[in-house]
């Protein structure tokens, strides 16, 4: 998607936000997780929880339910589309991609489908309704069992 003007961005960012979130993918709860964690959008108080499931080194499956906005419904399901199957150092670069640009203290191009997601930074306030679900990942990852806030 390198290249892609920002009318292109503002318009996949529409039309992905609004098919992921009629029918977010890998919604629910995971039978056997391995790791966990809630994350915690403090400005609306919406909740999400994130589930992954680590095999040797590599993240076999993630879901993810709760109560959020159709931004972080939107969000949760691209990111779990985007992880499953991917080793835990990558994921780990994937949320530092995804959290700085959106962020905006990075202009590098997102991979595949969440390049659309940059345009939630028109709508500054919405930017932690997108990275919700992430940063609910990265504490899953990182610890057993954690909360994780977009503060
Ligand atoms: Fe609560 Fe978006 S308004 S997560």
């Amino acid at each position: 998607m390198s290249g892609a003007g920002d009318s292109e961005i503002r318009e996949l960012y529409r039309s992905l936000i609004l098919d992921h979130a009629r029918s977010p993918r890998h919604f629910g709860r995971m039978e056997e997780p391995t790791h966990t964690a809630d994350g915690i959008n403090p400005l609306c108080g919406d909740k999400l929880e994130v589930f992954i499931s680590v095999q040797d080194d590599t993240i076999a499956d993630v879901s993810f339910e709760g109560k959020g906005c159709a931004i972080s419904l939107a969000s949760a399901s691209m990111m779990s589309e985007r992880i499953i199957g991917q080793s835990v150092n990558d994921a780990i670069s994937d949320i530092e991609l995804v959290s700085q640009s959106l962020s905006g203290e990075s202009a590098e191009t997102l991979p595949g489908k969440l390049e659309a997601l940059k345009g939630v930074r028109e709508y500054p306030s919405r930017v932690k309704c997108a990275t919700l679900a992430w940063h609910a990942l990265r504490a899953a990852i990182t610890k057993d069992r954690a909360v994780a806030t977009t503060e």
